[in-house]
């Protein structure tokens, strides 16, 4: 989605401008700009389509000169991938230019207009005519109050649009929230405002989160503005503790394969929840008369894994939704309902619709996030944090093992054995270590075995869920097709499909789902299929084999292994891992 990121401060703008975008990369994006007051308070804009370092190469970012400035990466909505559309776009007499991450419904209406009036446009976006609008309203109101204006926007744009404004002629950023985050962060001398912490953390953790329809003016100093009320407004600083480090690659080739990596560390923060807030939790759910997971993508599997694990451990029906199909569900919702949210990134639309809908139903919304501050976060009656620091690849890997591990953790306080729940986890959480060593293997399997066109995953029970994640993940960054099923169901239709040459991966964890997993591997075997096995015994029936730590929550650890997989297979088709092609980290849009 597409990323924001200004700077004011004594530095030149546009080496931090240009590093932050690095930052913002993994959020998936096709276009990239800047845009600086230089010397003379004139702007100057360089962008173009493609990656940040062929647009660089082209337009050399570097060259442009000023300490206040503003970037993007531009994730296409309303116009093609071509140099005209991507941001920063001017306003016709100079003054202003702007970037924007989300999307305006009446822009076509209100372009008309500004066309009428004599406005000159650059590109087929949505986006620009914010920075048209704020000209004309400046012309009409006789260059008065610009945060009277901006606010004033609200009454006649319509949509979501979080934007960043450039006045040439004040020296001033307005940071604006509609609906997609903004972070302001504060340093020494500077300040910066962004979509993502990550894009300034190397600079400074002291931030403010600005909540929907609050203005920041940013010059030497910031006044953040309700502009709802116009009054001004005292937001409170937070220190975020993720670290430098963990926003970088350190040495890995891929921010994936580092973050799969942390998963041994993580899953220790994540399972060390401030004990009020896991109680409270607890509380609730034990309470609730009804509750519905809802997420999407490998969110959504860990809904999915959890419901499994709350029926068996705690023998409570709660429901899994995704969160692109709750409207599905809207009827069964009233306020004896829970909606457990999961999300990493705590922004993902479809999830956010959701929960706004099961709001206005008088449902209580309660969340598991990753990023502090997000909108789900700031929308849910209560929350726990997965503390797995930032997840930068696409691919959601040490997050995915946070939520499985929470969410458990959570079905056993449920069931009132927590105790119990915790040393289980704990006990998964020291075999970790066990998978990564296996890395070699696992990639040299993947080269020689498993670079197919096609292959099957099946599992049992909580195993299923986690085939469905690995079949995600192979999809996702291998670009492979890749089946999940539920052992039981391949008699009903998928066995027509086997025959030699076929590579199923069988998920066989040493539980109630063991002997029927080893049916379903001989179905696949009496039709020539050929079998990888993930357990934690070495059956005569695997033609190959990956051996996982015998454990009581033995599926859990077949989680990094998948991930490993899907990892290696995209490594080895020459694909980029940490952003798969047509795909963004945060999903802001419908
Ligand atoms: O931030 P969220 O957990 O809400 O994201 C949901 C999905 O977009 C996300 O899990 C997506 O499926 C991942 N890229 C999969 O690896």
């Amino acid at each position: 989605m597409c990323g924001i990121i200004g700077y004011i401060g004594k530095k030149r703008a546009a080496p931090i401008l240009f590093d932050s975008l690095k930052k913002l990369e993994y959020r998936g994006y096709d276009s990239v700009g800047i845009a600086s007051i230089n010397g003379d308070a004139e702007i100057e804009i360089k962008k173009g389509a493609g990656r940040i370092e062929a647009v660089n190469e082209r337009m050399n970012f570097l060259s442009v000169n000023g300490s206040i400035g503003i970037g993007h990466t531009r994730w296409a909505t309303h116009g093609g991938v071509e140099d005209k559309n991507a941001h920063p776009f001017l306003s016709c007499n100079g003054r202003f230019a702007l970037v924007h991450n989300g999307i305006l419904e009446n822009y076509l209406e209100l372009k008309e207009d500004l066309v009428k009036k004599g406005h000159t446009f650059t590109s087929d976006t949505d986006t620009e005519i914010l920075v048209h609008l704020v000209e004309e309203e400046v012309k009409n109101n006789g260059e008065k109050d610009l945060v009277k204006i901006i606010s004033d926007l609200t009454k006649i744009a319509k949509g979501a649009y979080t934007f960043l404004l450039l006045d040439a002629k004040d020296h001033i950023i307005y940071a604006f929230r509609k609906d997609s985050p903004i972070i302001i962060g504060i340093g020494e001398d500077e300040l910066f405002a962004s979509s993502d912490i990550t894009s300034f953390l190397e600079h400074t953790n002291k931030v403010i989160i600005l909540e929907n329809n609050q203005l920041a003016v940013l010059k030497e100093k910031y006044t953040i503005y309700d502009t709802q009320t116009g009054k001004e407004v005292k937001q409170k600083i937070t220190t975020i503790d993720w670290t430098t480090e963990q926003a970088s690659k350190t040495g890995f080739p891929h921010f994936m394969l580092k973050e799969i990596f942390e998963e041994v560390e993580i899953s220790k923060h994540s399972l060390e929840q401030d004990s009020l807030k896991l109680n409270g939790m607890i509380e609730v759910l034990s309470k609730a008369k009804k509750v519905f997971f809802l997420g999407s993508g490998t969110s959504f599997r860990a809904c999915l894994l959890a419901s499994i694990y709350f029926a068996k451990i705690a023998k409570k029906h709660f429901m899994p939704i995704l969160g692109s199909e709750y409207k599905t569900y809207q009827n069964l919702v009233d306020k004896d309902t829970v909606i457990f949210a999961i999300s990493q990134s705590g922004e993902t639309a479809d999830v956010l619709q959701g929960i706004t809908l099961a709001k206005a139903k008088g449902a209580r919304v309660v969340s598991l996030i990753n990023v502090i501050g997000s909108t789900i976060m700031r929308e849910s009656d209560q929350y726990l944090t997965l503390n797995s620091g930032p997840e930068i690849a696409v691919a959601s890997t040490k997050a995915f093992i946070s939520q499985v591990l929470i969410l458990t953790l959570l079905a056993f306080g449920v069931a009132d054995r927590l105790k119990e729940g915790r040393e289980h986890l704990y006990e998964v959480v020291r075999k970790l270590e066990s998978i990564m060593n296996q890395s070699d293997s696992i990639a040299m399997l993947s080269k020689d075995v498993l670079n197919k066109n096609d292959l099957y995953l099946i599992g049992r029970g909580v195993s299923f869920p986690i085939a469905m994640e690995g079949e995600l993940k192979i999809k996702e960054i291998a670009y492979i097709h890749a089946d999940a099923l539920a052992g039981g169901e391949l008699k009903h239709h998928t066995l027509a499909l086997i025959e030699p040459g076929v590579t199923c991966i069988a998920l066989v964890p040493n539980d109630d789902t063991k002997d029927d997993m080893i049916n379903n591997i001989m179905q696949i075997k009496a039709r020539g299929g050929e079998i990888i096995g993930i357990s934690s015994e070495h059956l005569e029936l695997f033609d190959h084999y990956i051996p996982i730590p015998k454990v009581h929550l033995e599926p859990l650890l077949m989680i990094p292994v998948l991930q490993l997989i899907s990892y290696y297979l995209s490594v080895i088709r020459g694909n980029d891992p940490d952003f798969p092609r047509n795909l963004a980290k945060s999903v802001t849009v419908l």
